[in-house]
């Protein structure tokens, strides 16, 4: 039986590992995760085991929601149990991508077995890999072929495979197809130009007809990972570099991306609301579904039947983000498994991450409409069939552009934080642009040691 967990009994378990408390790990505090749909999974509360029991659960840590349990995995994790006769045991934490960082990062400083597989963001690698199996050998390489490999290659450290990738994101333009007809656009915008001006427009069309709450174009500029993931787009796309480039120097304070960030600090409160500045993916893509903006920048992993549905009948629309050199950027992101180094069952943790991740799981994905790092499921007729519009997707997937978690390694949250704070204070008229990157420029010298230079 799949036993649920919410992030409080995770709390405890970190406290309990730490040596803060004295409760049970698991048992005693814990809570079974409330899944809006009851009825699909029996919340257990039993234990992993007697203390000094050999351990027959396996215990899997990740940000899931009831759409992750009940369409794709829960049947999948149901089939390994009976399959193996081992007990599942979901935790879950919410929170943003860093304080799930932060979280994991507590609890695998005790070198605990407790979590056997920890799943994990795209730019976690770095930071993560010495509590990391190594899953080269452990996975047939026959098996790694069916991935794309310029997304393996993110989850690998120093040759070390840190973590098998479960979706992909990459950064788009969705749009409101109906509206651009109604105002006469033949076709979404390619650059940024014309993506304020058909926003402008748009919006003062809905205000004019009564919508007061529509905006032109939302996005996500709170100050967190997300906005990394924007502002690297912007930057990109304006032929900004890439902020510390692959080998080791830091370009980010150069003419392209100071216009970049200026451009983007000028449409808070004139194209995007002024609240744009506090908005997560949550936040932005309520707005759009809503009704209330003609432009959304998403990951595609928000799809459920509704925005399907819109797609194939064409009232929404997907594109590849703007441009201002000619460069179209989408920030690469996505989650993977990685086994942690002080399981105590390495075969099983690494069967199910295989099960978790293989062809299976990923067809129903792709099915659903997800990104896939396995590349056939793009050509697949049956994915075709239900999701015409991933076949356009994968040029995106392949080009898309990753954040420098490779190359800072374990200090990438410190420089991603330095990034989205400079970038924010930016956005919220704190300093001018050029200022802005200057100070960046700065602390990242000061994090990293790399030197500074143009792009
Ligand atoms: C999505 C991406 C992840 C990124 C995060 C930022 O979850 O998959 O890579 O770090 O958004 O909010």
């Amino acid at each position: 039986m799949i036993t649920q967990k919410s992030w409080i009994s995770l709390l405890l378990l970190s406290l309990v590992l730490l040596g803060v408390g004295a409760c049970a790990a698991t048992g005693s505090g814990g809570q079974s995760a409330a899944v809006p749909t009851p009825g699909e999974v029996s919340p257990s509360s039993s234990d992993s085991g007697e203390p000094g029991e050999p351990k027959t659960t396996l215990t899997l840590y990740k940000m899931w929601d009831a759409k992750w349990f009940n369409t794709f995995f829960g049947p999948l994790l149901s089939q390994f149990e009976t399959e193996t006769g081992v007990e599942l045991e979901l935790l879950r934490l919410g929170g943003s991508s860093e304080e799930s960082l932060a979280e994991l990062q507590r609890l695998l400083a005790s070198h605990s077995g407790e979590v056997d597989i920890y799943s994990i963001d795209v730019v976690w690698p770095g930071i993560l890999a010495e509590h990391a199996l190594d899953l080269n050998g452990q996975v047939p390489a026959s098996e790694l072929e069916q991935y794309l490999p310029a997304i393996l290659e993110e989850y690998t450290v120093d040759g070390k495979l840190v973590a098998l990738p479960e979706f992909v994101d990459a950064g788009l333009l969705y749009y409101r197809a109906d509206l651009l007809e109604k105002y006469d656009y033949e076709a979404p915008p390619t650059t940024w130009d014309e993506l304020e001006e058909m926003a402008a427009a748009i919006q003062a069309g809905e205000r004019a007809a009564g919508n007061d709450d529509f905006w032109g174009y939302v996005w996500q500029g709170a100050n967190y990972e997300g906005l990394t993931c924007n502002a690297l787009e912007w930057q990109v796309s304006y032929g900004g570099g890439h902020i510390i480039e692959p080998d080791g120097t830091i370009t980010v304070n150069n003419p392209n991306t100071v216009a970049a960030f200026e451009r983007a600090a000028g449409w808070v409160g004139t194209i995007s609301p002024p609240e744009v500045t506090g908005y997560d993916e949550t936040a932005s893509h309520n707005q759009f579904w809503n009704g209330n903006a003609a432009f959304l920048r998403e990951w595609p992993k928000f799809w459920d039947d509704d925005v399907h549905n819109n797609l194939v009948e064409g009232r929404y629309g997907i594109a590849v983000l703007p441009t201002n050199s000619g460069q179209h950027a989408a920030t690469l992101g996505g989650w993977g498994y990685m086994v942690s180094k002080y399981t105590d069952q390495p075969e099983l943790a690494t069967q199910l991450v295989q099960r978790l991740t293989g062809p299976e799981a990923s067809n129903l994905r792709a099915m659903d409409g997800d990104l896939v790092p396995a590349a056939a499921l793009y050509q697949d007729p049956d994915v075709l069939a239900k999701r015409p519009y991933i076949v356009d997707l994968l040029p995106v997937v392949k080009s898309a552009v990753a954040r420098p978690s490779t190359v800072t390694g374990e200090q990438y949250a410190e420089v991603s934080a330095a990034y989205h704070n400079h970038v924010h204070d930016i956005l919220t008229g704190q300093v001018s642009a050029a200022e802005g990157v200057a100070n960046l420029e700065a602390e990242l010298v000061d994090i990293t040691g790399f030197e500074a230079k143009m792009p």
